[in-house]
């Protein structure tokens, strides 16, 4: 199967394509503003040491499982384990994850890309309405945007890895790169930016706890896009010259790089609005940050420029968190993808016109789940709370199977694959691996204390959120 599996045309092409996966929509602006309210440069510290020594061990399992198997990662667990039936539930998850995180990834994205249409149209007034947002989720033309918004990943995606998801991350990364060095160099300018930088990067070692830990870890785990099967059915597209440890290097720089810019962006924009700003006050929420409060800070840019520079800048930043989040809708809808072809032997045109079809109707109804229709709406009921189908989705899949999965993927390849396979896998395309720190440290912590936090996370949420009792206090 691997003699004619499509592979990446190059290193590059890979690490652009898994930094597309990584750089989304919470690299923007839930990363500045969490940063902010939690010990600015303590946290950032704390999230560098986290990505560092936490997550790249995760990211390195999960890529050399994808690169050994060559197979999307139901079949990578099914293979590596040697039809182990025990291994196949994980093999499960980790497609069904992703398909589930595409649904809600979908019904944002689909609403910046409205933001986006509307800052074009010259609506950037009516964006910065506080009662906008409500209004807006509720109208009929969010389905059409969702149409273009499915339209666009269907055309990356039925390119396959060469012709599509490689050649836009090549094009979207440097764009987005360009858009975001510019807004920074631009908001830098005015008035107050400097108050905005000193909150995000001056050290408060204070406001550093366990639940501040805790937030970091999984912002750092989803930034990197793991737990998702994203980057084990990516590495299965590269080839076995190529070094795959420099590679996850490479993509968990540029992640935490890019999200640390964007809060040179941010920071500034917001001090300069409003020099007093308590940035306790200021909501945790990306979708409430970027909906709500952006626009109104965009909109008030108009004194300085005008209303058309505003709407430009807007314009710019909508393009900018768009990008960053269709090559992550990318990624993400490949999984599923990559399973049915291999998986159910179906061509690549008819996995995706399954899942657009299957994902499609659940991002419908998850978009009928804000108030359109009521028993979406009140979906459920758990962890004390009335709870929506979009909630739902979200909790169970994003906040609870994601560090369940990262725990799978640390005990397969330690305990079933065994860590010497590991090592041959990671050692191809980088010759001085074995018997480097690397080696060591990527050992020890994926038997040792890893699996041990991802286990402690998962049980806690679960405790937390479905039964509304903390059990370690955070
Ligand atoms: N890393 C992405 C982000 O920060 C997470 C993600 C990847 C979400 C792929 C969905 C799909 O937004």
């Amino acid at each position: 199967m691997s003699a004619n599996r499509e592979h990446f045309s190059s290193r590059l092409g890979f690490i652009l394509a898994a930094a597309g996966s990584a750089v989304g929509i919470g690299n923007l602006v839930g990363f500045p503003v969490s940063a902010t309210k939690n010990g600015g440069g303590a946290f950032l510290l704390v999230y560098a040491l986290f990505v560092a020594f936490i997550c790249l061990p995760v990211m390195m399992a999960e890529m050399a499982m994808g690169r050994k198997a060559q197979q999307d990662p139901y079949g990578a667990y099914k293979t590596l384990s040697g039809n182990d039936k025990k291994w196949s539930f994980a093999g499960m998850l980790a497609v069904l994850t992703p398909f589930m995180i595409a649904v809600f990834y979908m019904v944002i994205t689909v609403w910046i890309f409205g933001y986006l249409a509307q800052t074009a149209m010259g609506n950037l007034d009516a964006l910065a309405d506080p009662n906008h947002f409500g209004q807006f989720i509720n109208q009929s033309s969010v389905f059409w945007y969702m149409l273009l918004v499915g339209g666009i990943v269907n055309l990356i995606l039925v390119g396959g890895v060469k012709q599509g998801i490689e050649k836009a991350a090549k094009f979207l990364m440097p764009a987005l790169f360009v858009l975001l060095i510019g807004l920074v160099a631009y908001v830098l300018t005015l008035d107050n930016a400097m108050a905005g930088v000193r909150y995000y990067v001056i050290p408060d070692f204070s406001k550093m706890n366990a639940s501040v830990l805790n937030g970091a870890l999984s912002q750092a785990f989803f930034s990197l896009s793991l737990g998702m099967g994203i980057l084990m059915t990516y590495a299965s597209y590269i080839s076995k010259k190529e070094d795959i440890v420099g590679g996850a290097k490479m993509v968990a720089v540029t992640d935490s790089l890019v999200a640390f810019i964007a809060g040179l962006m941010v920071l500034p924009a917001i001090f300069s609005f409003n020099p007093a700003t308590n940035p306790d006050e200021l909501s945790e929420s990306s979708v409430s940050m970027i909906f709500v409060y952006l626009p109104k800070i965009l909109l008030a840019i108009q004194s300085d420029i005008g209303y058309t520079g505003a709407s430009i800048v807007a314009f710019v930043f909508f393009l900018l968190v768009f990008f960053a989040a269709i090559t992550s809708l990318v990624s993400i809808i490949e999984v599923p993808t990559a399973a049915l072809i291999e998986e159910k032997k179906v061509s690549r045109k008819t996995a995706l016109m399954i899942l657009a079809g299957s994902t499609g109707a659940l991002t419908v109804l998850c978009t009928m789940s804000f108030g359109m229709v009521d028993w979406l709406t009140q979906f459920m009921s758990y962890g004390g709370a009335p709870k929506s189908l979009f909630d739902l989705v979200y909790d169970v899949f994003y906040d609870t199977i994601l560090p369940l999965n990262g725990l799978m993927v640390c005990l397969f390849v330690i305990y079933r694959w065994k860590k010497i396979k590991l090592s041959d896998e990671l050692s191809q395309g980088c010759d001085g691996y074995k018997g480097s720190f690397t080696e060591k440290y990527v050992n020890f912590s994926l038997s040792t204390f890893i699996p041990v936090i991802l286990l402690i996370i998962f049980v806690n949420t679960v405790a937390t959120k479905f039964f509304a009792v903390s059990l370690f206090g955070f």
